[in-house]
């Protein structure tokens, strides 16, 4: 079964999506670090702005590798697991220029199926309900207003000990909605038969509540 989740920054899809597959007992798939690691690595290597065909042949030489292990998404660099590196806000941007670009797509795309196939899975992303995993068994789209989804991503960073600006934050979340949104591929929107679900009012143990009923009755 595959449960597909699509909604824009700080909706709080991956602390809601972590939870809902523990709850099931499915695997969770956050695709957003898949773009964030490519984005990294691409970075790193100093072809994030390379032409499309450069970027395509890149892809497929990068040491980097992603595996389903346990709970969920494993992704690593010339054989070592990478973590909170791809977590910056300045990977954050990178991610969303970079995921503008088609052979990054398709590479991604192809691999999300890969990696889903024959689980049980909770995947989670902007366009897992429109390209990725059109058929799903359940569609959600998770939505919050801007403003309480830069107070969470704030409360996260204060959290990591990291000091931030609410305002910029703020910012930073409605340029790269703004990206996602109006970008011509996969642009970020409900897939059909999605069910929009605001989590702006909710807490986290009520959106899990909500979608695993709906999950129930969606096998
Ligand atoms: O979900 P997260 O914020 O980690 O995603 C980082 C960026 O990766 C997003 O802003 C978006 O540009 C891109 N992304 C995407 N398609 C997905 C998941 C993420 O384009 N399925």
């Amino acid at each position: 079964m595959v449960i597909a989740v699509d909604g824009p920054a700080g909706a709080g899809k991956s602390t809601v999506c972590r939870r809902l597959a523990k709850a099931l007992g499915a695997v969770y798939l956050d695709t957003g670090a898949m773009y964030r690691a490519v984005a990294w690595a691409l970075d790193k290597r100093g072809m994030a702005d390379a032409p499309d065909e450069r970027i395509r042949s890149e892809l497929a030489a990068l040491p980097l590798e992603f595996r389903m292990e346990g709970e969920g998404l494993a992704v690593y660099w010339q054989g070592k697991p990478l973590g909170d590196e791809i977590r910056t806000p300045s990977v954050s941007r990178t991610a969303s220029l970079v995921s503008q670009r088609r052979p990054v797509r398709d590479f991604l795309t192809r691999l999300q199926r890969d990696l889903a196939r024959g689980r049980d899975v909770v995947v989670e992303g902007r366009d897992m309900t429109t390209v990725v995993f059109p058929d799903a068994e359940l569609k959600v789209f998770l939505t919050a207003s801007d403003r309480v989804r830069a107070e969470r991503r704030w409360a996260e960073y204060r959290q990591k000990g990291l000091s931030a600006d609410l305002e910029e934050i703020l910012r930073q979340i409605q340029e790269r909605d703004a990206a996602d949104s109006q970008r011509s591929l996969a642009p970020l929107r409900p897939g059909e038969g999605a069910i929009i679900v605001d989590t702006s009012d909710l807490s986290i143990d009520q959106v899990v509540e909500q979608l695993a009923r709906l999950a129930f009755e969606a096998r």
